[in-house]
Formats: C-alpha cells, structure tokens, sequence
C-alpha cells in the first residue's frame, strides 16, 4: 500500500529544456540560438557527473554551485565563455521554470484523495521553493525535501531516507518517480516502489536495479494508484 508519492524535481515535474529553448528565442541571442540543444545537454550532463563525483568524494557543494560550474563548462565548450549576460539569463531560469503540462491536474488528484506528495531533489531549499512557488505548485505538495538536509546528492541512500524520516513511511510504502534513469535505479535499490518517467523514449539504463513501471510522461501516476 503506497503511503506516499515522491518525485524528483528537474526534468520530472520541472521542464528545464524548455525554459533554455525559450532563451534561444529571445532577440540578439546570435550563436547561441544555433547552439543552444548542445549547451542544454553539456549543462544537464556536467551538472550532474559534477553531484555524482562530489558525492563519491565527499565534497560537497550546493546544487547552485554546481549547475553554474556545469553552464560555465558548456558555455565554454560551445565557444560562448564570456557572454556574462547569456551566463545570467540561463542561471536565471531555474529561478522562474514551469511544470510539465500534466502536472497540476496529476499533484491535485493525488492531493485530493489525501495522498502524500513530495519532492526530494538534489536542488537547494531556495532553488526548489522559488520553483515550486513560479510553478504553482505550491499547495499540492506536503513537503519540498532537499539534499542539503544531509548534505550529498542522490543517489546516496541517506538523500532517499528523508522520506521516512519526514513521513514515518517504510520504504516500499513510497512510490518514486523520477525522469533519470539513475535516480530510479538508486531509489529502487533503496526499496522505494519506482516509476520512471521516459519522456524521451531513452534505453533502460543497465543497472543492478530496474524501475518498476516505465511511463511516457507523468499523467498515468493517479491511475496507477487506482484514482481516476
Ligand atoms: C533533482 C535532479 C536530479 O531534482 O533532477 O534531484
């Protein structure tokens, strides 16, 4: 019996790629319109092998830290170091991101019938409220838990076990769901019940742990919980 429904915040609830989609838009980007698919992926990739290695090495820093030290390494990369002003509007939108469409309507049929629901991401407190308040989303969550509580990243197991510390839930009371691949292999071989969400028709990642159920997107979460 599922007590309570966790989610990862970037990319699941959390729709980064667009917002930096929406930069390229803007007028007098230049060669950043043309390159701005291989600074999003360099950016989203970095950011995350640097959380993986400052895990590994116990050095941590904040999430902030290291989603700029991973944007400074693709701005390089793309030739663009030195923009100062592309620097800002990039950094700025994990300030102001929207949720995938389905989200609200998915957070307000768990909330109605009194399920648990939560974030637990690698992001800072104040990175993850300023989300979670530009998105709306605010009074559809019972709680917002970030790594700083423990201070390393996903997927040491001591992230996962906020949950149960927060909700007094046993492992596979919570059902999990992420759009990474590793952080569902992590939750899962925590104990965590896991969904991953695939949206972009990804190969399973190869290992030890397997997600539990495999989802296009986020609208199918309610009804997987027997609620319509
Ligand atoms: C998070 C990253 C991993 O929100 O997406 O924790």
């Amino acid at each position: 019996m599922i007590k309570a429904v966790v989610f990862d915040a970037y990319g699941t609830l959390f729709d980064v790629g667009s917002a930096a989609r929406r930069v390229a838009g803007e007028a007098g980007r230049g060669a950043f319109a043309n390159v701005w698919e291989q600074v999003a992926r360099d950016w989203r990739l970095k950011q995350l092998q640097y959380s993986w290695i400052r895990a590994l090495t116990g050095a941590h820093t904040d999430f902030w830290t290291v989603t700029g030290n991973a944007l400074d390494w693709a701005l390089e990369a793309a030739g663009l170091q030195g923009d100062d002003a592309l620097r800002e509007a990039l950094l700025a939108l994990y300030w102001e991101l929207e949720a995938y469409p389905e989200v609200p309507g998915m957070l307000s049929a768990l909330h109605e019938t009194g399920m648990t629901t939560a974030i637990l991401s690698n992001g800072s407190v104040q990175m993850l409220d300023a989300a979670v308040e530009s998105a709306g989303l605010a009074g559809l969550l019972d709680a917002v838990l970030s790594v700083e509580a423990v201070g390393i990243f996903k997927p040491d197991h001591r992230v996962y076990g906020l949950v149960g510390q927060e909700f007094g839930t046993r492992p596979e009371q919570v059902l999990f769901v992420s759009s990474n691949g590793w952080d569902v292999a992590g939750a899962t071989g925590y104990g965590f019940q896991s969904v991953w969400v695939n949206r972009a028709g990804e190969p399973v990642d190869r290992l030890p742990w397997q997600p539990g159920q495999v989802m296009g997107d986020l609208a199918g979460i309610p009804g997987l919980l027997g609620i319509s």
